[in-house]
Order: structure tokens, then C-alpha cells, then sequence
């Protein structure tokens, strides 16, 4: 694998430097209590019509509210977007796996109200995600994308820096087909070309 690391605060200013409506008129920021309801029902619409969570069924609010307290309760970021202050998608990081050699690879999620796609919002979240993450200490990010048919997150992913890492086959069963797991990865900051050095919130 290639070590240079894959996104840079470069990668924020190019976006920046030359905004185009959606940049103009969306703004990304850190999710609140109030905006649950708004998530929950764009996480429902997608784990009853598309394959990008492997759910079968939407979690209750109070369900969406404990997650995302486990990631805030780690420091990691839960962020939103809102168009013309409208909640139009979401973004959080995780930590990959529990086990704490993995402490600094987080995973990433990221879903758009279907009304709000192909705008480039879905870019400006998770380049915002890709930079709390750097300055959080995380050195790689794990998208686990449902389904090698999913274009629109693989292009998302790849987009922002993101390399293809493989394809487990026909791990998942929903609307009567087999899905595939599409992982691709993104090195943060230094990535590997540094030891990991623990800050307070890295430690599990
Ligand atoms: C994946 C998702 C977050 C992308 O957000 P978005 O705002 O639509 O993406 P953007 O407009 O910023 O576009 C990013 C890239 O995706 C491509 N794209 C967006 N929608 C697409 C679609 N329906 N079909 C094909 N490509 C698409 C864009 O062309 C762009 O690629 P490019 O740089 O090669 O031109 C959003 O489509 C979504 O919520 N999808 C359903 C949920 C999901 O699958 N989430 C990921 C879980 S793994």
C-alpha cells in the first residue's frame, strides 16, 4: 500500500477556494440533540431502500441518540449539513474496533437526505469529517460501503482521497439479493509515517 497520506488540509482549501452554490449556501457543524429526529428519519429511509447499512430496520430515535452518544462520549466528531437551514445528511466517525491496537482507525458514516444528493453536499460532510478526524488523532479512516453497486458512495469516497482496500463478497442479505462489502481507506494526517502517539481521547 502506498503510504502518503491521503488527505491534507490542502485538500479543505481547494474546496474552499473556489465555492460553487452548494458551498455557498450549505454549512456543515456539529449535530445537536434536536436534530435526531431529522437523522433518524434519513438513516430509516435508506435501511428500507438501499444497501448502504445493513439494517433491516430503522432504530428508534432513542436507539440513534445512544449511538450517538458513544461517539461523542469519545470526542469524535457527529457532524451535520444543513442546506438553507434545512438538515439535509449527516456524517460521524467511530472507532474501527473495540480492541484498543485500533484506537487510531476510525470508521466513517455518511448519509444524505435523498432530496439533498448529488449536490455535493455529501463532499463538503465528509471533507469536514476527514479534518475533525485528523485533528482528533486519527491516523487511517475505514468506510465499509454496502454493496459494489452503492456508485454513488464508492465515487464519494474516492473523491475525497479514499483508496479501494478490497471486497468481501455476498456478505450481506436485503431486498433479495446478495450484497457485497466494499471497503476502501483513507491515511489521515501523517498516517503511517509516524509512531502513534497517544493524546487523552485516543486512549480507549
Ligand atoms: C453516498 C452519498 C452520501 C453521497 O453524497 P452526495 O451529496 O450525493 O455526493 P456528492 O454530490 O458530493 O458527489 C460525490 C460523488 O458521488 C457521485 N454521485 C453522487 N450521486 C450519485 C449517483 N446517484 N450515482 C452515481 N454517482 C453519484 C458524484 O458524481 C461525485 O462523484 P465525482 O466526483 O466522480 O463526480 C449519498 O448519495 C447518500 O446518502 N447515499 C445513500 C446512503 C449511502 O449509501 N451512504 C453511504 C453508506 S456506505
Amino acid at each position: 500500500m502506498d503510504d502518503t497520506p491521503s488527505f491534507t488540509l490542502e485538500h479543505r482549501s481547494r474546496a474552499s477556494s473556489s465555492p460553487g452554490l452548494t458551498e455557498r449556501s450549505a454549512r456543515v457543524r456539529a449535530s445537536r440533540d434536536e436534530d435526531l429526529a431529522a437523522v433518524a428519519a434519513i438513516y430509516a429511509h435508506h435501511v428500507l431502500h438501499g444497501s448502504g447499512s445493513f439494517e433491516l430496520e430503522g432504530p428508534t430515535v432513542e436507539e440513534l441518540g445512544r449511538r450517538r452518544d458513544e461517539v461523542l462520549a469519545k470526542d469524535l466528531p457527529y457532524l451535520v449539513v444543513e442546506q438553507a437551514g434545512v438538515l439535509a445528511g449527516y456524517a460521524y466517525a467511530n472507532v474501527f474496533r473495540p480492541r484498543p491496537a485500533y484506537r487510531f482507525s476510525v470508521e466513517n458514516s455518511i448519509y444524505l437526505d435523498p432530496a439533498f444528493t448529488g449536490r455535493g453536499l455529501g463532499t463538503l460532510l465528509l471533507r469536514e469529517l476527514l479534518l475533525a478526524c485528523t485533528e482528533w488523532g486519527a491516523r487511517q479512516m475505514i468506510a465499509v460501503i454496502g454493496d459494489s453497486a452503492n456508485v454513488a458512495s464508492i465515487a464519494l469516497h474516492a473523491r475525497c482521497g479514499f483508496r479501494f482496500a478490497g471486497v468481501l463478497h455476498a456478505t450481506g442479505w436485503k431486498h433479495g439479493r446478495w450484497l457485497d462489502t466494499v471497503l476502501m481507506q483513507a491515511a489521515l494526517g501523517p498516517g503511517n509515517m509516524a509512531p502513534g502517539i497517544d493524546a487523552e481521547r485516543t486512549r480507549l
